[in-house]
């Protein structure tokens, strides 16, 4: 377990600028260049201009806040289920097993791509019914979680296309049905109740981990607690914050591209700080389709570099991710209404 309550200071104060692509600027080549530089980097950028309004960026907010303020005997009719949709309470995900004493202090809600229980699709094991509010509970919430997920889905397309450029791939190379085409895409509303994280005794709002999947765009509220780690291996490690940028997404890499790029782009190791001040944060998880096989692109290999991991099916992955994570079902079975 770390040692910060002492000598940490600094390196907790730490505040990293992120590279910022403008989705909206012309010059393709720049915007390449710029997350080029990033994700070798530190596999974090910020993206603004990304056609999502900061009216509707708020909506969403104030519609995450609704659902968080019912009383917990509501929030458990929404737990979520084995496709991985509704409400995950606090402690459920323990994201850095070694370093953390409980689950992450944070409560959660996933909202997937809807696909009707009589489709053929909604066997696959990420595709299904969400769990949804009954009518009246939360007026609006289904609409305007559907509208985010559907205009995020877009986002990450465009943000896809600068990554294929910027790996010498046709621009259109995440476009294809087996990829972006068919995704599946994960919103995670977040709520971190206001604990104070103390790596020093193992609580975090969020334990250290990388995302599962292609990229992750992320939008929070004016509450400092991202913390990046550069290089997984320094000892001791170093934790830069993040700042909150509003209106922006802050994006990352997921293992998916790092096993695509054969580690030329990096998922980077991050996690969240409690400071005792409540924080809303709202995460948007982008994997290809599920039979995609995730194998190592043709640009990142050579003889003198091969690949560094074998093919694997992208709902094969994200499966095991997802169960090495989150706490068995059957553990809730007394609250279960
Ligand atoms: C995540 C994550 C960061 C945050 O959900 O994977 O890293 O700020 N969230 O909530
Ligand atoms: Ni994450």
């Amino acid at each position: 377990m770390e040692n910060h309550s002492q000598n940490g200071t600094e390196a907790l104060l730490k505040v990293s600028t992120l590279n910022c692509i403008d989705l909206s600027n012309p010059d393709i080549h720049q915007s390449v260049s710029l997350l080029k530089q990033a994700c070798l980097d530190c596999g974090f950028f910020c993206v603004i201009n990304h056609g999502i309004s900061q009216e509707f960026m708020d909506e969403v907010f104030a519609q995450s806040k609704n659902l968080f303020h019912l009383p917990l005997n509501e929030k458990m009719k929404l737990l979520r289920n084995e496709k991985h949709r509704g409400y995950t309470p606090v402690l459920d995900e323990l994201l850095d097993p070694d370093n953390q004493v409980h689950g992450d202090y944070k409560e959660g809600y996933y909202i997937g791509v809807e696909v009707p229980e009589d489709d053929p699709d909604a066997e696959k094991p990420f595709y299904g019914p969400n769990v949804w509010p009954e009518d009246g509970v939360v007026p609006g919430w289904r609409q305007t979680m559907e509208k985010f997920h559907h205009e995020a889905l877009e986002v990450a397309k465009a943000v896809a296309r600068v990554i294929a450029l910027a790996l010498d791939l046709e621009v259109d190379f995440f476009d294809k049905p087996e990829m972006l085409g068919k995704p599946i895409a994960t919103l995670r509303l977040l709520h971190y109740e206001g604990q104070v994280s103390d790596p020093s005794k193992g609580i975090y709002g969020a334990g250290a981990h990388s995302d599962y999947g292609l990229i992750t765009l992320l939008a929070t509220d004016d509450v400092m607690g991202l913390q990046i780690c550069r290089d997984k291996d320094a000892k001791p490690q170093i934790w830069e914050y993040v700042a909150p940028i509003k209106g922006a997404f802050i994006v990352n890499l997921g293992d998916m591209l790092e096993r695509w790029s054969n580690c030329i782009f990096k998922s980077t190791l991050h996690r969240v700080l409690g400071n005792g001040q409540e924080r809303y944060s709202i995460a948007y998880f982008v994997e290809p389709s599920h039979d995609c096989l995730v194998e190592c692109l043709p640009t990142c290999k050579s003889e003198d570099n091969p690949p560094k991991f074998p093919p694997i099916r992208c709902a094969t992955y994200l499966s095991q991710r997802y169960k090495d994570t989150h706490a068995e079902l059957s553990v809730y079975n007394n609250h279960q209404t």
